[in-house]
């Protein structure tokens, strides 16, 4: 009897492996060039993951006889790994979008958040919404982010601040864990702000000795999966002490360490991180030179935001530097309601004019470096044999497309495909 596989992609003109020999990420002159095969096909077999890749004649001599849930077939067009975007804060209630024009007329970040406005006012409006309206809207926009390409997110709480809000959150991302296609990496985020009526020292040791307390039996019993412990370290939110006292009580119960760090004021939260053996720091646009050493001697990689640096008019992050130093970037959208964005193509895109990356180096970014920033570079973030069947085609005869085409990106994907399953067809 002829074996069933789930999904043959038939005769692309580019797949984009990003890399073939296990790397579990890419960083230095590894980055000059991504692995791609010219005329080429895929097999996802009916467990999701990916069988076989290679030249076309080959796959379909290999294959003869044996039958396909789905075929596609992939003339003129190219298949990429689903992106993987490093850092969203998706799940919250009430709209900012006075804030942009607030931002427009030339207020500052950090004006609005200490006149009560920013995060501390989706704090209030996610503390009254329903679990039911905010999964909703979440899986609204997450299926905004799947047609752009997304097929594994990094979700964090941090809009609730307190402990029954905070579980709000993370419930909403468990049930889309079990439910959605997409892949989810869920992270704590109770230190994203101070919360009104406490210090940050008190918020800290609410935290350490009541949230995190509760979070680890939740994990334990199996009802809430979480990933990445996150502290918003900066000037006038969580200082240093405060940041490692909390991601330290993080990693004594098994979460990584992914926070944001170093991003309106230089803070020392890349050498924090790396001593600490943070996974990933975010944003990093005021890190230092030995910060930026000590990142690339930690593996700790760095989730840059264009889109964040760029709505906010702030300086840009130093990725050439990092890059040069070998630090392992990675990117996020960090979609949230300051920077509504859900595209990983338009960040790339960014990535390159603002920050000087190139086109590889974006995509391996937004592929096995962000993969690696959430810990699940073992089976995502390339496509090679073993790996889950995560894929993007898109109608254009060079990769590259992908990124040249400024918002274009809904032109030119025609399909996204998550475990082998068609989950977004143009
Ligand atoms: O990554 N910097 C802190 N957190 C978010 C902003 C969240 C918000 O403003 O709601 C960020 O940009
Ligand atoms: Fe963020």
């Amino acid at each position: 009897m002829a074996n069933a596989h789930r999904l043959l992609l038939e005769n692309a003109r580019q797949v984009v492996l990003v890399c073939a020999q296990g790397e579990r990420f890419l960083s230095g002159p590894a980055l000059r060039s991504l692995a791609v095969l010219e005329g080429a096909s895929l097999v996802v077999g009916t467990d999701g993951l990916i069988k076989a890749i290679g030249p076309a004649d080959v796959i379909q001599r290999q294959f003869s006889g044996e039958t396909f849930e789905e075929r596609i077939d992939c003339s003129g067009k190219c298949v990429l790994p689903g992106l993987v975007d490093a850092h969203t804060h998706p799940v919250w209630a009430g709209e900012r979008v006075h804030e942009f024009a607030m931002k427009l007329a030339g207020a500052t970040y950090m004006d609005i958040h200490q006149a009560g406005g920013g995060i501390n006012f989706t704090v209030e409006h996610t503390r009254q919404a329903s679990e039911e309206e905010l999964f909703c809207s979440f899986q609204q926009r997450l299926h905004c982010m799947m047609r752009a390409g997304t097929t594994l997110v990094e979700c964090k709480s941090g809009y609730g601040l307190n402990l029954e809000t905070e579980l709000k959150m993370l419930r909403v991302i468990e049930r889309a864990r079990r439910e959605l296609h997409l892949g989810l990496s869920a992270t704590y985020c109770g230190a994203h702000s101070v919360p009104k009526g406490k210090t940050a020292i008190e918020a800290a040791n609410d935290i350490i000795s009541n949230h995190l307390p509760r979070l680890k039996e939740l994990r334990r019993t199996g009802e809430l999966h979480v990933d990445n412990i996150d502290v918003f370290c900066e000037k006038g939110v969580f200082d240093l002490d405060t940041t490692r006292r909390i991601l330290e009580g993080g990693k004594k119960m098994g979460l990584q360490i992914n926070f944001h760090g170093d991003e309106l004021h230089p803070m020392k939260a890349a050498e924090l991180g790396a001593e600490l053996g943070a996974q990933a720091i975010s944003h990093l646009e005021e890190v230092s030179d030995e910060g930026i050493t000590a990142m690339a001697a930690a593996g700790c990689s760095a989730v840059l935001l264009p889109t964040t640096a760029y709505m906010l008019r702030l300086k840009q992050p130093r990725a050439r530097k990092m890059l040069d130093e070998g630090v392992i970037v990675a990117l996020g959208s960090d979609f949230n309601p300051n920077a509504y964005c859900f595209s990983m193509p338009m960040v790339m895109h960014l990535a390159c004019v603002n920050m000087g990356m190139s086109m590889p180096e974006a995509l391996a970014a937004a592929t096995i470096n962000a993969a690696y920033a959430l810990g699940k570079s073992h089976t995502h973030g390339s496509l090679e044999v073993g790996k889950q069947g995560d894929l993007v085609i898109i109608n254009a005869s060079r990769w590259e497309h992908l990124i040249y085409q400024f918002g274009g990106h809904h032109e030119l994907i025609d399909y996204v495909i998550a475990k082998g399953k068609v989950v977004y067809k143009k």
